[in-house]
């Protein structure tokens, strides 16, 4: 299949980063133009992609450049538009997470993409690290029976500056949650495969900008609970006032066995108590980011035969690690459960 020519919504830390990936390797894409409001953002654009046009508007990139793909990098809160404008163009749609800032448009983009032929792609990338691929891989085979107990945790540094800081906005960024670990919410409904039916949070704002937490009124700390359809429950703890990063993963089977990353290491615990003994696999913590795997990922689903329950398949999960999300965020609002349509 011919590189793809691409074209990107949104050029700042995001575009630029991936548009530096597919420019590393011209088999993986073309970039043809790309579209941003923002004058310092399009000058950034212009040096990673010298070749390509550039736009203030994708509404005029998509009607005047002849393309394959769209990579929507621009933030969430305009995702919708751009997606429904892309797909009703014919492109293969690569959208970053999350999927939308709200409930209404990631429902509006699973309808759009299930009336639509082309591929969708969520940028939920954390499926695609190795390391919890292969966990992936193991919770399928069987090897901790069926998953009864998950835990994530992630302690990491406040969010990075955005332009016009449209992340310390909820009505724009949909939160802190939704923005960071709608990816944990869609690890934890990827592995156990069943629906989330309530969740309970509690969280708050403990340190200000200037002391070291998130921005504006964004939450800087959380514990929430997933309660699964099929009775599996999981845990979410996140903290972003701690730059000595943490991510790690944790999943107990109801055979007893427990599965454990944290990214450089995987763990699989058999429940035999005398021996306590475990089989490990080792990664390099590089292997985890940089996310050129992403890309590599969606090239992969788009070489395949065009499959339309698989797009809307995707697209329900980005929405669906939103919806999650968005719950906990009210739950820590109301001090209550709140239970999932
Ligand atoms: N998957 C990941 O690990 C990951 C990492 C970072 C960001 N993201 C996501 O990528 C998106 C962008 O984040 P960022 O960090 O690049 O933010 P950013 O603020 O650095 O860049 C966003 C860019 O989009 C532009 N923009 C705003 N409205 C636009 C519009 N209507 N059309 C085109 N461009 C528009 C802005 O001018 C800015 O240049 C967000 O959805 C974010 O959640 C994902």
């Amino acid at each position: 299949m011919a590189p793809p020519r691409v074209v990107v919504a949104g050029a700042g830390g995001r575009g630029v980063g991936c548009m530096s990936t597919i420019a590393a390797s011209p088999n993986h894409g073309v970039i043809v133009a790309y579209a941003d409001p923002h004058g310092p953002s399009r000058e950034k654009a212009a040096a990673v992609s010298p070749g390509a046009r550039m736009f203030e508007g994708w509404r005029e990139m998509l009607a005047e450049v002849e393309c394959d793909v769209l990579l929507v990098t621009a933030p969430q809160y305009v995702h919708c538009e751009i997606v429904l404008a892309g797909l009703e163009a014919g492109l293969d749609i690569y959208c970053e997470k999350p999927m939308a800032h709200s409930l209404e448009d990631c429902n509006r983009i699973v309808s759009g993409v299930k009336a639509s032929d082309c591929l969708f792609y969520v940028g939920l990338q954390l499926r695609t690290v190795p390391v919890l691929k292969h966990m992936k891989k193991l919770v399928d085979s069987g090897v901790v029976g069926k998953p009864s107990m998950m835990f994530a945790r992630e302690l990491r540094a406040p969010f990075l500056p955005k332009v016009d800081d449209w992340i310390g906005d909820e009505n724009k960024s949909g939160g802190a949650l939704v923005e960071k670990n709608c990816h944990h919410f869609d690890l934890f409904n990827w592995y156990c495969g069943s629906r989330a039916v309530r969740v309970n949070a509690i969280g708050g704002k403990a340190l200000t900008a200037e002391d070291g937490g998130n921005v504006g009124e964004l939450l800087d700390h959380a514990f929430v609970l997933v309660d699964y359809a099929d009775g599996t429950r999981a845990c979410l703890e996140m903290c972003f006032f701690c730059p000595a990063f943490a991510h790690e993963l944790e999943i107990v089977g109801d055979n007893g066995r427990r599965l454990v990353t944290d990214l450089e290491q995987l763990k699989l615990w058999e429940a035999d108590q005398e021996t306590r003994s475990f089989q490990t696999w080792n990664y390099e913590l590089r292997q985890a980011h940089g996310d050129p795997s992403g890309w590599l990922d969606f090239l992969d689903c788009r070489a395949l035969a065009p499959d339309n329950a698989a797009s809307l398949a995707r697209a329900e999960a980005g929405r669906d690690s939103v919806q999650i999300a968005l719950a906990a965020q009210e739950s820590i609002k109301i001090g209550a459960t709140v239970t999932l349509q």
